[in-house]
């Protein structure tokens, strides 16, 4: 428990990733800095897995991944739209979408732009598979023909004193409207929790191109998967020769 093992309190984070890679095969941490992971990570010699940091969610983008290509045969050219908050979530959907040569088209408001290293390291991933990666400061063009529409919450970790940000958002929900502008098979996506009413409707959350639930449950299999690869890459490898 956060409030027990009081990580970079009594011992230093390197300290602590020292000890539990005598204990474990690997080491899921949520964090919220960052750099805190990257302590950890660089104090282990065992696997340390980032489960949400302020500037990643790489097994969020995992279980999307598996979600999309569950519900698209061909993955290249497949347009990704996002429509919120410049964050830790679009980081890792954008390199996830560049990686398997998607078009992604994120919309922010201006002043919450995402991190340019990110960016363009997904824009250098785009250039070797075939994809695309624009920004918009409009959610209309950002949504027309995608096949994916993608949000989240506005006020993320860490900012729940940031009441006065909601205001740039204006514009920014993800309702009927907007949604009327996408492929009339897009699937909607969310990496929960969501606030029905804020960045989302409850139309659109629970309309039948809806696939949030999806992508929790696959949360659970992208997790097992990674940490097979991870801690048993043996198990893995002859796992994935049978499928
Ligand atoms: N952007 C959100 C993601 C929660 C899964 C946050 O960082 O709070």
């Amino acid at each position: 428990m956060k409030g027990d093992i009081q990580l970079g309190k009594s011992e230093s984070i390197e300290d602590t990733a020292a000890v539990l890679s005598r204990y474990l095969g690997a080491i899921t941490y949520r964090c919220f800095g960052h750099s805190d992971v990257e302590k950890l990570a660089n104090g282990s010699t065992i696997p340390v897995i980032n489960a949400l940091s302020d500037k990643h969610h790489p097994c969020q983008a995992a279980a999307d991944m598996m979600t999309i290509s569950e519900n698209f045969d061909e993955l290249s050219g497949i347009k990704v739209a996002w429509v919120g908050d410049g964050n830790n979530v679009l980081h890792d959907l954008m390199l996830g979408a560049a990686s398997l040569g998607m078009e992604m088209h994120y919309a922010v408001p201006r002043g919450f732009e995402p991190d340019e290293n990110i960016v363009s390291r997904a824009k250098d991933i785009a250039k070797e598979t075939g994809g695309t990666v624009e920004m918009t400061h409009n959610p209309v063009e950002a949504v027309k023909g995608a096949n994916v529409v993608y949000t989240d919450v506005f006020i993320s970790m860490g900012e729940e004193k940031m009441k006065d940000k909601i205001e740039a958002f204006d514009g920014f929900q993800v309702n009927e409207e907007l949604v009327s502008n996408a492929d009339s098979d897009y699937i909607f996506m969310h990496c929960l929790p969501a606030h029905r009413g804020e960045e989302v409707t409850d139309e659109v959350i629970d309309s039948k191109n809806s696939v949030v639930f999806d992508q929790a449950e696959n949360r659970m299999w992208a997790q097992m998967s990674l940490m097979t690869f991870l801690v048993h890459p043996a198990a893995w490898e002859a796992y994935s020769e049978l499928h």
